[in-house]
């Protein structure tokens, strides 16, 4: 199996999303090429993700290319990162501009007039990967975590061939800490599967009081000793992940 990382320079979302890879079973031998346009982060985070495949005791075989085509060659899932303009230039002017006009925002990188621009610089740079895409790996799933996400993600799904999901990585450890008090058998059922994590080991995956936050499997990882991996739950996230491109898509 080979997983795609676009915008591997994040290296906060490559830690924490390729080091949730690395931590689950499933996906022991697979392949991890990282691409970015730029070539100090990109290698950076190429050492991060090996440091950590090296710690974990990972089998992953990881790749990195300023090519972007000879990274997707072959992909089964690419996890999309990029942040078209970086924070300066792009996001400072997204806040500055429209608060000349009086307009404020908290993120801007949504909706309003922040996630409208960013959508827009965006837009053309997801159908370039698009066309790399299809050519090269055109049954791979898209995994978007680029903001703005819903944008971005119904603008692949509308005006391009490829696959798409649209993400957030804290998702599946905030819904069911944020829920089980407000709904009863429903929320108990998501408090046993947020329990089997916990039992996974690797996790450690605990409600902060009073707080919706999180903490993903690779943080843990970092800075918590873990059970072998054998003893890790057998039934990874991303197996999830792959039963869903099948039921949804028919592959
Ligand atoms: N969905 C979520 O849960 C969530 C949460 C936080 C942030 N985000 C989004 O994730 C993205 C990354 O955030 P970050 O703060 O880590 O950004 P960052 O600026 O630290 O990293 C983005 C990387 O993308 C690279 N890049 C830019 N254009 C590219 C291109 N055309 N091809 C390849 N690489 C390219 C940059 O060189 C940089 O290394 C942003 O779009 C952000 O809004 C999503």
């Amino acid at each position: 199996m080979k997983i795609c990382f676009l915008g591997a320079g994040s290296s906060v979302f490559a830690k924490n999303i390729l080091g949730d890879c690395i931590l689950t079973p499933s996906l022991e031998d697979f392949h991890i090429s990282l691409h970015d346009i730029n070539e100090k982060r990109l290698d950076e985070s190429y050492r991060l993700v090996s440091m950590l495949n090296k710690n974990l005791n990972g089998r992953a075989t990881i790749t990195e290319h300023l090519d972007r085509r000879e990274a997707l060659e072959g992909a089964d899932f690419i996890v999309n990162a990029i942040q078209v303009g970086g924070y300066k230039p792009c996001t400072v002017t997204d806040f500055r501009v429209p608060a000349k006009y009086g307009l404020k925002q908290t993120i801007g990188d949504t909706l309003g007039i922040g996630g409208i621009m960013r959508g827009l610089r965006t837009f053309p740079v997801l159908r370039d990967f698009a066309d790399d895409i299809e050519a090269v790996c055109p049954d791979a799933l898209f995994l978007n975590y680029t903001n703005p996400m819903a944008m971005l993600t119904g603008y692949l799904l509308k005006y391009t061939k490829v696959k798409t999901v649209g993400l957030c990585h804290s998702v599946q450890a905030c819904v069911p800490t944020s829920s089980i008090p407000r709904y009863g058998r429903q929320a108990r059922r998501r408090k046993v599967g947020y329990l089997r994590n916990k039992s996974s080991g690797v996790a450690r995956l605990r409600p902060r009081q009073g707080r919706q936050g999180s903490v993903s499997r690779s943080q843990g990882a970092l800075f918590e000793r873990r059970r072998p991996l054998e003893r890790q739950s057998e039934a990874g996230d991303h197996e999830d992940l792959r039963l869903l491109r099948d039921g949804v898509f028919g592959t």
